[in-house]
């Protein structure tokens, strides 16, 4: 046998495959384009599902792959076995209604001898039980002999589908044997019974696989045979390397071991020892390995941790290889040092590692500390939860407590029922799933069309509803299908919730970020309301009820789109094309899409970058994307193949398939205001989007950046909403403090439209002025806090020196109080004066060694010849104090010790001059 390393096995892959008149691709996107069913592209054949099902004319009927794939159905297995991996590339030659089953039979064989040069006598192979003629090529045409070959059942010899529907079909498996020595079997080798291929005796080692798709099934499981057959072949690359170098482990092929061996150099750095052999730390180091890996190629796709779904895994991924490095000592990040060898590892087979490098890096540094946060925290509660477990002496770890750990500390339930198995416990799985379903009944209203499936029987599954509606608010089209109650039917009367399909639509479907659309569907008397629009497969769907009458398949029908809501959708989509371009223009072009929502509402855009964005920078965007409006600039709208595509330059989100005419939408001569693959609706002219803002700027997970904005009239009613808001709270602080801020905004919608159209960026400043006027808003509102704070206090004063002496109708008041300011006095005598029109008041305040002192009386009383300014002065003149004034208000201080006397000689003055 020849030896191999990783790039040269890839090599002799490509070559022999593309002698025999093959294709070369490069591998597709993990992101599987189409198939929100796949979690990630797990099989060299994904990216071609709908080349087998014969919806899609492939480039080439012959093709060859080498494709990247992620599996992760044996994630808890990965580290305890010398083979499991997650990440893994998978070598592939296909035939899309050409060659079939002896070709490629032939061409596997001859691969394996005369490059490979494996042993002819150690190949053995296996076939389905049925499938004769595969059997027959075997024997008689290749000339394997009959104890080479063994038939076996569905379970081992039947492939597919990826997905919950597909083409599948009977497959045959080649096999190397390496020796009697390796088998484990415990009845002894050679025994025919157990010791065979497709057995887990060791010693025949499965190599590559040939499927034979014959069938499509569908989501029910029923199959159906293909218009055309097709041959997918699948052979993991390191599995093969790793065989022909004589390793057991694919972990000790060239690239892996590298991988592997970085890993222990950083590991051993930080904890300043070198690692042992034990199996735990090989375990850990088998994990690290893959895991690292396998997130690399993941984000590099732009698949990023998050909390659902693909992100999901690919945070499990990451925290179950934070957790093992954490077994060997390690509680700092340490992932994001050994992407980078990663990167140099593949970059030059997979150049979008290289492209991403950075961007990864920082998510992934980012994510780490994100959950070495709470895995300390998260430690010791498994810890005490175990403690307690132990004590109780349970078998089964609570589903509650796996729930807690989950929620509070991250810990994916996987991870947690790892941990448990460790300990001897099983994990109480129904509890954790009831918690998480009582939290997801939260979200469920949105979720509800996600995981729509046709009814059984669909007659249309593989037809396609053309889409007409990129300029057309009305269309006319005929029904082809009606789903009500998960049913396929004829006739629809019923109001509630129904699915109409028609051969053609100018309805969009919720796709690329943009809103699917609303409206009607008529057909003379009777109409169906649209309250959304999905894809699913190639149909799209008129989700709604019927308001009036009745529908059945095959009527002609009138499509009416909500051509307002189409409209301000359009401009946002549009927008947020010139906002991504712009956020390049400003940020770098690191900047990348990761996530987009266009409704008619607003725009919200996610994007790679892990600062908060500068106020300067929001500016500077907000006013690169406002003048690509005024630039008037012409929107072309482009088809090209999606390689040439890519030489424009246009910014492709992830997911396009090589060979797929894709759409391209120009802003601009030569996409100055922007470029990119998109399927979405748009306007004609940047123009028509008017007006652009920038409303709100956040953070929706690491890594990312969120911009939410809005454009044309739904820029205007912003600021009115946000204008009519701060009126009422201005005129509630007016009214409470007046004269302290005078409302200086426009506040009309009409002198909102004129400020808007005064300059080209007055929606910048009118934000200014927005946020100037509420900072000045929440000065005054501070000041009513303390006054009102004061009035408080002054109330419990006024209640507490509500005692007065009566002089005929005269109410004399006199109180010395601690620590208030003359201001304070003041106020306090207003309070009473308000409530008594026969007051007179007398009032100190003591302060460290000074008294102030206050009098004063209401009207009735200067007309009964009281003059507070001559009280206070005789009061205080035998005590050195000061004081003057007016006759309803005096003011003056004394020395603290003689604030008493004064009173007392002043309420004295006071009762003589009343009662004389
Ligand atoms: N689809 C088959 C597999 O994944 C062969 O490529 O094994």
């Amino acid at each position: 046998m020849k030896k191999f390393t990783c790039k040269e096995l890839r090599k002799a892959w490509v070559d022999f495959f593309v002698s025999k008149d093959h294709l070369h691709l490069p591998s597709s996107s993990l992101l599987p384009a189409e198939d929100p069913t796949l979690l990630f592209t797990s099989a060299g054949m994904v990216p071609f599902k709908e080349y087998f099902n014969g919806t899609k004319k492939p480039p080439h009927p012959r093709i060859a792959t080498i494709q990247k794939c992620l599996r992760t159905t044996d994630l808890e297995s990965v580290g305890k076995t010398a083979r499991h991996c997650t990440f893994f590339e998978m070598l592939g030659n296909f035939s899309f209604g050409d060659y079939f089953k002896k070709e490629a039979i032939e061409w596997a064989y001859e691969f394996s001898i005369k490059v490979l040069e494996i042993d002819p006598e150690k190949i053995h192979v296996s076939v389905y039980h049925e499938d004769q003629e595969a059997y027959e090529i075997w024997n008689k045409h290749i000339g394997i002999p009959e104890h080479k070959i063994v038939r076996l059942g569905k379970e081992q010899n039947w492939w597919g589908p990826a997905g919950d529907s597909g083409p599948c079909g009977p497959c045959t498996e080649l096999y190397f044997d390496r020796g009697e020595h390796i088998c484990h079997t415990e009845t002894g080798c050679g025994n025919p019974a157990t010791c065979k291929p497709g057995n887990d005796c060791d010693r025949f080692f499965e190599y590559w696989n040939l499927v034979f798709n014959e069938y499509f099934q569908d989501t029910e499981g029923n199959l159906h045979p293909l218009p055309q057959k097709g041959i997918d072949t699948g052979a993991g690359l390191e599995r093969i390397v790793a065989l022909l170098n004589g390793t057991d482990s694919v972990y000790e092929t060239d690239e892996l071991l590298s991988l592997k061996e970085e890993i222990q150099k950083q590991i051993e750095t930080i904890l300043k020892r070198k690692l042992d052999f034990s199996f735990q730390t090989q375990s850990a180091l088998r994990v690290l390995t893959d895991h690292v890996r396998s997130v690399t190629f993941a984000m590099s796709d732009g698949i990023f941790p998050e909390n659902t779904g693909r992100g999901y895994v690919i945070r499990r991924i990451i925290r179950r290889a934070l957790l093992f490095a954490y077994q060997l000592g390690i509680t700092e990040a340490i992932l994001y040092k050994i992407q980078p060898k990663v990167v140099e590892i593949y970059a030059s087979f997979y150049p979008e590692l290289e492209e991403h490098r950075k961007k990864v890096q920082d998510v992934l540094y980012e994510e780490e500390q994100r959950f070495l946060e709470t895995l300390n925290k998260g430690m010791k509660k498994w810890e005490e939860f175990l403690e307690e477990h132990k004590k109780e002496q349970k078998q089964v770890f609570d589903g509650e407590k796996a729930f807690i750990l989950y929620d509070t500390f991250g810990f994916p339930v996987e991870i947690t029922r790892e941990l448990a198995e460790k300990e001897g416990l099983s994990l109480d799985i129904e509890t954790f799933n009831q918690k998480m379903e009582e939290q997801k009944q939260l979200s469920k209203q949105t979720q509800q069309w996600k995981d729509f499936q046709f009814p059984h029987n669909f007659p249309l599954i593989n037809e396609q509803t053309e889409f007409t509606g990129y300029f057309k608010y009305r269309e006319k089209s005929k029904i082809l299908a009606i789903i009500y109650n998960n049913q396929s039917i004829t006739k629809l009367d019923k109001k509630d919730i129904a699915i109409i399909i028609t051969d053609r639509t100018n309805f969009y479907p919720e796709g690329g970020g943009q809103i699917g659309d609303t409206g009607i569907i008529k057909k003379r008397q009777s109409l169906f309301r649209v309250i959304d629009t999905k894809k699913k497969g190639n149909l799209i769907l008129h989700i709604g009820h019927v308001e009036k009458g009745k529908f059945q398949v095959g009527d002609e029908v009138d499509l009416i789109i909500d051509e307002e809501k189409r409209k301000f959708t359009t401009y946002h989509h549009s927008a947020t094309h010139l906002l991504h371009k712009a956020l390049r223009d400003v940020l770098g072009d690191s900047v990348f899409q990761t996530g987009s929502l266009v409704s008619d509402e607003y725009l919200r855009f996610d994007f790679s970058y892990n600062k908060r964005l500068t106020e300067q920078q929001l500016e500077e965007v907000e006013r690169r994307v406002i003048d690509a409006i005024l630039a008037k600039a012409d929107v072309k709208i482009k088809h090209l193949p999606l390689e040439e595509a890519k030489k424009t330059g246009a910014l492709a989100f992830f997911g396009e398939k090589y060979g797929e005419i894709v759409r391209i939408i120009e802003m601009g001569e030569n996409g100055k205001y922007s470029m990119e693959f998109c399927g979405g609706c748009h306007v004609q002219n940047t123009n028509e989007i008017r007006y652009f803002h920038i409303i709100k700027e956040s953070s929706p997970g690491a890594g990312n950046r969120r911009i939410e904005a809005v454009a044309n009239q739904k820029a205007l009613q912003y600021f009115y909403e946000k204008i009519q808001k701060l009126k009422k709270e201005w005129e509630d602080k007016n009214q409470k403090m007046p004269n302290q801020l005078s409302w200086n905004l426009p506040e009309t919608m009409e002198e909102i439209t004129e400020y808007m159209s005064s300059n080209p960026y007055s929606s910048i400043q009118l934000e200014k002025r927005i946020i100037q006027f509420e900072i000045q808003l929440q000065e005054i509102e501070k000041k009513l806090k303390k006054e009102l704070k004061k009035e408080k206090s002054l109330e419990h004063l006024l209640e507490k020196n509500l005692q007065f002496e009566n002089l005929n109708s005269v109410k004399l008041y006199s109180f010395i109080e601690e620590n208030l300011t003359p201001e304070e006095l003041r106020i306090l005598g207003d309070k009473i004066k308000e409530k008594e029109p026969y007051a007179l008041i007398l009032a100190a305040s003591v302060q460290k060694e000074k008294a102030s002192l206050m009098f004063t009386c209401t009207k009735k009383l200067i007309e009964l010849g009281i003059d507070c300014s001559e009280l206070l002065s005789q009061s205080v003149k035998a005590f050195s104090g000061k004081g003057g004034g007016k006759k309803d208000l005096a003011q003056g201080g004394v020395e603290k010790n003689y604030v008493n006397e004064v009173i007392s000689f002043a309420k004295k003055l006071a009762r003589e001059k009343i009662l004389k």
